[in-house]
């Protein structure tokens, strides 16, 4: 790619940004992201990006909205100022569990969020771990789709766990659990739940024997933390000895991270696309960095490399 590379970042999450440009042995782009006194997002490029390969780097955690925002702003900014290519970079992207109607009358956020970006700026999409791999296709521009399996994986592999069952805690998970288990080298339960309401979940029915095994259940996203509270109450019900957790995207709402210590859960490990509270940190909670994963893609997209050989 011609032009110089140079990589901006919201308010989401600074600390991944500022890990992922010591990675890339580069400062981030100088810009000024805040709010009118009448609570409008306010952008200002402080730096040149015309002809630019420019990165914009924002999760999208709550709140949500504002996070939203505040990267379609920082897109325009950058769309606007004459840079010759952007990539939007979403360690998280919200609204991905809304990518299908479950009944009459609802949108699909996913794709307006999709459509947004694109009119937004948007040449190219950098994401990791989407709610729904067919969240790609509602782009009509390159989406590259990075996994944290291999990260998750090589951390439960040294862990020299003996007798591991990994668990798909919904149907939806199959896939994930199922690389996630030829990854490690392990046996596969299925969890079927069912949403009786919104954010809340119940278990139906298991298939796969768990009895005096280690359980890793993996999951992409922890929200309000029941459907890791369920799982791990039934696997236990059910025989498994120890239950650890691998999950990508941290959110964390409505107390979850009590509700998993609540729950007897021995460890959860989580990586960095979302940062982890205040009080929300312990020995319970282990976070894994993505950052070097970022960096390397935002690299090789710009130097117009392969991205194949960060899936292994
Ligand atoms: C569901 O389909 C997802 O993969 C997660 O299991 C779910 O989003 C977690 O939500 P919660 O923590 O609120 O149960």
């Amino acid at each position: 790619m011609d032009g110089r590379l140079q990589v901006f970042s919201g308010n989401a999450n600074p600390v991944l940004a500022e890990e992922i440009m010591r990675f890339l042995g580069a400062p981030l782009g100088r810009a000024t992201i805040g709010r009118f006194k009448n609570g409008e997002t306010r952008v200002k490029l402080d730096e040149n990006v015309r002809g630019s390969d420019v990165f914009v780097i924002q999760s999208m955690q709550a709140p949500v909205n504002e996070n939203l925002m505040e990267m379609l702003i920082m897109l325009d900014a950058v769309r606007r100022s004459s840079a010759s290519r952007i990539t939007a970079v979403i360690p998280y992207y919200g609204y991905a569990k809304q990518e299908k109607k479950t009944s009459g009358r609802e949108p699909i956020s996913a794709k307006l969020v999709a459509n947004l970006l694109v009119t937004a700026g948007a040449d190219r999409i950098l994401t990791l771990d989407l709610h729904a791999p067919a969240i790609e296709g509602f782009f009509d521009i390159p989406v590259d789709h990075l996994r944290a399996a291999p990260l998750l994986a090589d951390y439960f592999h040294n862990q020299g766990l003996d007798n591991v069952v990994v668990v798909s805690p919904d149907a939806g998970g199959v896939g994930r659990a199922e690389d996630f288990r030829i990854r490690i080298g392990a046996d596969l339960a299925i969890i079927a739940k069912k949403r009786p309401a919104a954010d809340r979940t119940e278990v139906i029915e298991m298939v796969g024997d768990v009895a005096g095994k280690t359980a890793i259940i993996v999951d992409d996203m922890i929200s309000t933390g029941g459907t890791l509270v369920e799982a791990a109450s039934t696997l236990r019900e059910r025989g498994a000895t120890t239950v650890y957790v691998g999950a990508t995207h941290p959110l964390l709402a409505d107390g979850a991270a009590r509700k998993l210590r609540e729950a007897g859960i021995a460890r959860t490990i989580v990586t960095d696309t979302v940062p982890l509270r205040e009080g929300e940190r312990d020995s319970a909670i282990e976070v894994i960095s993505v950052a070097p994963l970022l960096a390397e893609a935002i690299m090789r997209i710009h130097k117009g490399l392969s991205i194949s050989a960060l899936f292994s």
